[in-house]
């Protein structure tokens, strides 16, 4: 979508729509009554008469409005005044796209960016409003015979009070934008299915990304795992017949400004588990629902995503992406339960369940990250069904072995409107990871299971500071919206673009 800023007032708009919110009961927001008071109460008829009462979600489309000069005026309720905060503003920025997208309209002009909204700005009004509105005109149609029809709504004018913060404003969306393209690359590439999506065709993306943005490209083919040692990640491509890769993408931003030396000039490296088909290996997996496991790769892909985002905001930062990628296969040559693999960092191994196959591609790649001398590591990953029973489908969970960060991440996640919240890493948990025969077991039993999985990992990020994403109730959606989400690139975009300086 095309987008712009603009301040001015409503009835001056030439535009195919003019979009203004109501808030309920029947109370209208400061451009709704410049709209109101030019076409001599149109509005204050409409909403006397009961057609429109502000509640959150209820749209009205009103033609020939008096002495406007645009086609049609967008009324959009959005609920209590009192009540309406950051999550009301990107509901009534949603409602309001779907709702232009179904009218005849090609373009419009949204009025809702100038609604105040405790303690958010403007840019982050621009900023999301971006973000909502690409998010709502997204679909995932590459594989329909019938492609849907061409999109209505192509242009968007996001207004602003004030003609002096249009410099700001012009910043705020252009990182709306560039968070937008990272999540839709995130949602695709996770949407994809297992037979095209596989570790080869993520390999090939990053390689293209590299071009189109000048970044370093390095993919670890099985042979060159072999010789830095990465048996656990080797063990759970075992079963498959695609071959896995370790994919490695260093976008080098630092040089570029002046920002402070030290620790927080250090990389930052993204981890992100790419299991393009996770069938749980020789401990199968049940069938229901076992399709949904071609988002296993949702950690890669919202790596990649956000990696995306800061070369197109050119951000002056170092980051790298680190994407281990294989399918968990059963199979003759598979790995088995109770078989012991040697990690890259020597530490070795017991798999009493191949299904946690997540783990074991991870330690591995943080081991790989070691020679980044990264000053923070984050990795992403669609690690436990657990984490869902925990959280469900609204919070990422969050572990670290840095406060800090833990800090940092929650509050990106915050503005982000990508929350993700904290669990903890204590040593108490790490009993639960005990092997018989090895330094380890991949598996902690039931109780506290997204908990003893980030234990595990924690065991391959000693020398750094370092975040866990578990984004297994987050990444996508099941049911009649199924699909990927894009999450967590808006929380790793924010955190980012704060540690570059770049956010108010
Ligand atoms: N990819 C799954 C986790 C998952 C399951 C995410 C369902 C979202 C929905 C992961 O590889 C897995 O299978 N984890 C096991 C671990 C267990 C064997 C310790 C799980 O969560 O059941
Ligand atoms: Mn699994
Ligand atoms: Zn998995």
């Amino acid at each position: 979508m095309e987008f712009s800023i603009k301040s001015g007032s409503p009835e001056k708009q030439r535009t195919a729509c003019v979009v203004v919110g109501v808030f309920e009961p029947r109370k209208l927001s400061l451009a709704a009554e410049l709209v109101d008071n030019v076409s001599g109460h149109y509005l204050s008829d409409v909403i006397r008469r009961g057609d429109m009462d502000g509640k959150a979600g209820s749209t009205l489309l009103l033609h020939n409005v008096p002495s406007m000069l645009c086609d049609r005026v967008l009324l959009v309720g959005l609920g209590k005044e009192k009540d309406f905060r950051d999550k009301e503003y990107g509901a009534a920025i949603r409602t309001a796209i779907k709702t232009l997208n179904d009218t005849g309209a090609s373009e419009a002009t949204l009025f809702l960016t100038e609604l105040a909204i405790k303690k958010r700005s403007v840019p982050w009004r621009i900023r999301q409003a971006a973000m909502a509105a690409e998010e709502t005109v997204y679909r995932f149609d590459e594989f329909k015979s019938k492609k849907g029809e061409a999109r209505r709504l192509r242009k968007l004018t996001l207004t602003i009070e004030r003609r002096s913060e249009l410099a700001v404003a012009e910043e705020a969306l252009r990182q709306g934008k560039a968070i937008a393209s990272g999540v839709e690359l995130a949602r695709r590439l996770g949407n994809l299915p297992g037979n095209v999506c596989t570790p080869s065709y993520l390999a090939e993306t990053a390689q293209q990304m590299a071009v189109e943005h000048g970044l370093e490209c390095q993919i670890l083919d099985r042979t060159e795992m072999e010789t830095l040692g990465m048996n656990s990640f080797l063990s759970v491509a075992k079963g498959s017949a695609q071959p896995p890769k370790l994919i490695v993408l260093h976008y080098k931003g630092a040089g570029t400004e002046n920002t402070d030396k030290g620790a927080r000039n250090k990389p930052v490296v993204l981890v992100g588990k790419g299991i393009t088909f996770d069938s749980g290996g020789i401990s199968l997996k049940p069938g229901a629902d076992m399709d949904e496991m071609k988002f296993d790769m949702c950690g890669a892909a919202a790596v990649l995503g956000t990696l995306q985002t800061v070369a197109e905001m050119k951000l002056p930062l170092d980051l790298v992406a680190i994407v281990p990628t294989t399918e968990n296969m059963p199979s003759g040559t598979a790995c088995k339960p109770g078989d012991i693999v040697t990690s890259m960092s020597g530490q070795t191994i017991e798999v009493l369940n191949t299904d946690a196959e997540g783990r074991l591609i991870l330690c591995d790649a943080l081991t790989y990250a070691e020679r980044f001398t990264p000053g923070t590591v984050i990795d992403v990953a669609t690690l436990t069904g657990a984490c869902v029973i925990a959280l469900g489908h609204v919070a990422t969970g969050l572990f670290a072995n840095d406060e800090g960060l833990s800090r940092e991440l929650a509050h990106a996640g915050d503005e982000a409107l990508d929350r993700a919240w904290p669990m903890p890493l204590w040593d108490d948990y790490q009993d639960l990871l005990k092997s018989n025969f090895a330094d380890m077991a991949n598996i902690g039993g039931r109780a506290a299971g997204s908990v003893s999985a980030a234990c595990f990992l924690s065991r391959f990020a000693k020398k750094f500071a370092w975040a866990h994403l578990d984004i297994a109730g987050t990444a996508w959606k099941s049911g009649a919206d199924k699909g990927a989400t894009g999450r967590p690139v808006p929380l790793l975009a924010h955190y980012l673009l704060k540690r570059a300086g770049k956010l108010g």
